[in-house]
This record gives C-alpha cells, sequence and structure tokens, in this order.
C-alpha cells in the first residue's frame, strides 16, 4: 500500500493502473476511521481491482462555528487499518494541495441540499459536493462508494454525477452501529459517558418510527411526535430536526408513503449527532 500526498503522484499511479485495465474504487473519507468506513473499504475491495481511499479533512465544509480543529485526526492508525484491508492507496493530500489558491469555482446541487442539514450547514454540500467533484477528476474511479449513514450527502452526490455526466458509478452501503444500535461516528468521540448512554435514545426513536409504520399509521406529525417523545426522554438531547421525506426528491410528506427517509439531527453536549432509515412502504 502507498500513501501518497502529491497530487500529481497520484494521477501518474492512476494512469499505470487505467493502463493495465483495471477497475477503481474510491472511499472519500476524513479519517478518523472506524467500523463504518471499514466496511465501505471492504464494500469497495469486493466490488474493484485497485482501491483508492482518501483522507482529507475539508475545511469548506465546516461552517464558523464548527470547530474543525477538534476533528479527530489518527493517520497512523487510519493507514494501518486500510493496509489490513487491502486498500492500495490512501492518497492524504494537504489543505494547500486541494487548494492552492482561492477557490472560485463551485458545485451548487440545487433542492437536494435545501432541507435536513441544509438548513443548519449554509454552505456545507456546496463544498461538500466540491470537493467529491475535484477528487472524482483526480482519482478517476468507475464507483465511488458512500454511506447510508450520511444519506443526504449520497444523494447530492448522486445527483451531481448524473447532472454532470460524471463518468462513474456511485454505491452507498448501510450504516454500521454500535452494539446498542447508535450509528458509528467519528463524532461520537466528543460525547462524556452520560451523553454516550442518551444516544441510544436516536436509533431508538428510529426504531419506534419503524414500529409505528408497520402498526399501520401513516402520518408523518404522528410519527414525528412520537420520535420526539422517545428523544425527549434525555434533557442533554436538543432536536435540531426530525423529518420524514421523499428519498428520491427529499420533499417532506404529509403521509408516509412509497421510498421514505425518516432522519433525524441532535446537538448532544459537543456533538451535532444525525442518524436516519429508509423504508419501503
Ligand atoms: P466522513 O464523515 O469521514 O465519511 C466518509 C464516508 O463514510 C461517508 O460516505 C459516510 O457516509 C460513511 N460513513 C460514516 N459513518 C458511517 C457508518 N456508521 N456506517 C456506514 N458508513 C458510514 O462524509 C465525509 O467524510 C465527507 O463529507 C466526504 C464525503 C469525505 C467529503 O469531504
Amino acid at each position: 500500500m502507498k500513501v501518497v500526498e502529491k497530487i500529481e503522484e497520484l494521477k501518474q499511479l492512476i494512469a499505470q493502473v487505467k493502463t493495465a485495465g483495471k477497475k477503481i474504487g474510491f472511499v472519500p473519507t476524513m479519517g478518523a476511521l472506524h467500523a463504518g468506513h471499514f466496511s465501505i473499504i471492504k464494500a469497495a475491495r469486493e466490488q474493484t481491482d485497485f482501491v483508492v481511499v482518501s483522507i482529507f479533512v475539508n475545511p469548506a465544509q465546516f461552517g464558523p462555528a464548527e470547530d474543525i480543529d477538534k476533528y479527530p485526526k489518527t493517520l497512523d492508525a487510519d493507514t494501518a487499518g486500510c493496509e489490513k484491508l487491502g486498500v492500495d492507496i490512501v492518497f492524504a493530500p494537504t489543505v494547500a494541495g486541494m487548494y492552492p489558491s482561492e477557490n472560485l469555482t463551485w458545485v451548487n446541487v440545487e433542492k437536494l441540499t435545501e432541507p435536513l442539514c441544509g438548513r443548519n450547514r449554509p454552505g456545507h454540500f456546496r463544498a461538500v459536493a466540491t470537493v467529491c467533484a475535484k477528487l472524482f477528476n483526480i482519482v478517476q474511479p468507475d464507483i465511488a462508494f458512500f454511506g447510508q449513514k450520511d444519506a443526504q450527502q449520497s444523494i447530492v452526490i448522486k445527483q451531481m454525477v448524473s447532472d454532470l455526466n460524471m463518468p462513474l458509478e456511485i454505491i452507498v452501503c448501510p450504516t454500521v452501529r454500535e452494539p446498542d444500535g447508535l450509528a458509528m461516528s467519528s463524532r461520537n468521540s466528543y460525547l462524556d459517558t452520560e451523553e454516550r448512554k442518551d444516544a441510544v435514545l436516536i436509533y431508538a426513536a428510529l426504531k419506534e418510527a419503524e414500529l409505528f409504520i408497520t402498526a399501520g399509521h401513516r402520518k408523518s406529525s404522528e410519527l414525528i411526535g412520537e420520535m420526539e417523545k422517545i428523544l425527549k426522554l434525555s434533557s442533554r438531547i436538543k432536536i435540531e430536526y426530525i423529518s420524514v421525506l421523499d428519498s428520491r426528491t427529499l420533499e417532506e410528506i404529509e403521509q408516509a408513503n412509497g421510498e421514505v427517509l425518516v432522519a433525524i439531527a441532535v446537538k448532544l453536549g459537543q456533538a451535532r449527532l444525525i442518524d436516519n432509515i429508509m423504508l419501503n412502504i
């Protein structure tokens, strides 16, 4: 496995891989890798011939109130984990390498970036789409792998790839959870012991929504009310949103029917946590 920092060096290696006719799989990350990332890397390993994992904490996607310096950095453990899984290249560029001068070109995916996290994190998805477009141009993957954990991000990236005729496929992998149901996230490390206990309520609320639908209820406002009751069992949880949406258009729906995305974002201590489930009703 090679750890590559320079874009030019990576491009040369990619050119050789392309000449050899190998199918390139790509997993973009911000590092602090956990079992959620590793499951995506495994999927890439299984489905492609040559796997590139990028580790780049993209400054542009952090808001002014979000402390990028606090974001966990574990490069040695990350590269060791990648090596174990048979990754071919870890691409870990510097900020100056990725943004050598003021960036004047941005990819703005409309509509899909307005609800959910888009409402509370202005400019976030514009920065995510732009850095993914840059990374796709550098790595030139046949398939890029994302996680269902960040459902809106995956939907936005799929739309960008389709709208801009980018020559790659996007595969979305299932959310990996702790044994008690909490979705794995680099930001879980911000939780203290008490907050960590309360964090199980997020997935409990999503499972309650699923049960409520199985019992025949369809009204989104009632579903949201049920989920709210569960989250409010903790005074530490501050709800940012609970939404029931059409999973294709990300429009809020009054009745849960068809492919439905149920999504939650909360603040818990220093952490902002998101989770979701997809239901086919
Ligand atoms: P990061 O948060 O590091 O996540 C990298 C990938 O791992 C994303 O596709 C995310 O959805 C997936 N992931 C995170 N937790 C997961 C879990 N518990 N189960 C399954 N997949 C999980 O998302 C980003 O980085 C950045 O926005 C990025 C796309 C790299 C652009 O900067």
